[in-house]
């Protein structure tokens, strides 16, 4: 294991989690992503985390920012946030016109981002309640509403409330795929925006790859914006973040403009 202790690393955040001694796994060991863990001095006691086990993450505060941001270097909300802004900027709209649903939105990272936009309404939403307490916890405030629910089983009286909200802007960073938030969710969040609305996202490279990756989001992405359900104006390859051992790991930042709902993928 390799590991870090309270000072060696520059901090992003300003929670007391920023303080907490982390060790990674030998450099020598390479992890696909969603099988890479760390451990953490927690209560005096070292814990081992999965990076997937968020309810585990999200319970310590400031674990996450921690593990993701200062250490591990993830660069994905402010690279989608300034993407967006960018095109709003050429588009003549201002931040302040966002009424925005954050998909997977975890303890509010992007969410403070859009804040800084100026945005007008943020609704966070994500499927596992730790996720609301860490946003309202170490975010509070950001959002206007929260809800706890799989996007990919929403009943009618939630949707009829998150439609409500006449979304022009949806945004999901680094939640898509890897067990995570399936195509079927993106597709129903998609299509809670209205047309013309805004669409930042994040993936990595290898979903969008080919026509029939198992993750399913190239097809369901590739036909969106073939046929011109998704007008895409940005498509960026960037580092992500680091792995564990260090390697980059890509993603591609993409900003678009909804034009019209997009089929649901098959079931
Ligand atoms: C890596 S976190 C990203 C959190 C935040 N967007 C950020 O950038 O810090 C991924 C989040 O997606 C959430 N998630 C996974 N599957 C989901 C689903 N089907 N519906 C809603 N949220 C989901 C997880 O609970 C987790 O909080």
């Amino acid at each position: 294991m390799h590991g870090t202790s309270a000072g060696e690393l520059g901090t992003m955040s300003s929670l007391s989690g920023s303080e907490l001694p982390i060790a990674l796994p030998e450099v020598s060991e390479r992890f696909e992503q969603d099988c890479e863990w760390c451990v953490a001095r927690v209560d005096g006691e070292w814990r081992e985390f999965r990076f997937h086990d968020y309810d585990r993450l999200y319970r310590v505060e400031g674990l996450y920012e921690r593990v993701f941001y200062d250490i591990l270097r993830c660069a994905s909300p402010p690279v989608v946030r300034r993407h967006l802004e960018r095109e709003l900027r050429g588009a003549g709209v201002s931040g302040e016109r966002l009424r925005a649903l954050d998909l997977g939105a975890g303890n509010g990272i992007m969410g403070r981002e859009l804040a800084s936009l100026g945005a007008q309404a943020v609704v966070g939403i994500d499927i596992i309640p730790e996720a609301a307490e860490a946003a309202e916890r170490d975010r509070p405030g950001t959002y206007l509403d929260y809800y706890v629910v799989d996007m990919t089983d929403l009943d009618d009286e939630i949707r009829s409330a998150l439609a409500g909200h006449r979304f022009n802007c949806l945004t999901c960073v680094a939640a898509l795929g890897f067990g995570d938030i399936p195509p079927k969710a993106f597709s129903e969040a998609f299509n809670l925006v209205e047309p013309g609305g805004w669409i930042a996202f994040n993936i990595k490279e290898e979903f969008l790859e080919g026509n029939g990756h198992p993750s399913g989001f190239a097809r369901l992405i590739g036909t969106a914006v073939a046929d011109g359900t998704l007008d895409i104006r940005v498509q960026e390859r960037y580092r992500h973040r680091d792995a564990t051992n260090g390697d980059p790991i890509h993603y591609m930042a993409m900003v678009g403009l909804k034009r019209r709902d997009m089929e649901h993928p098959p079931a």
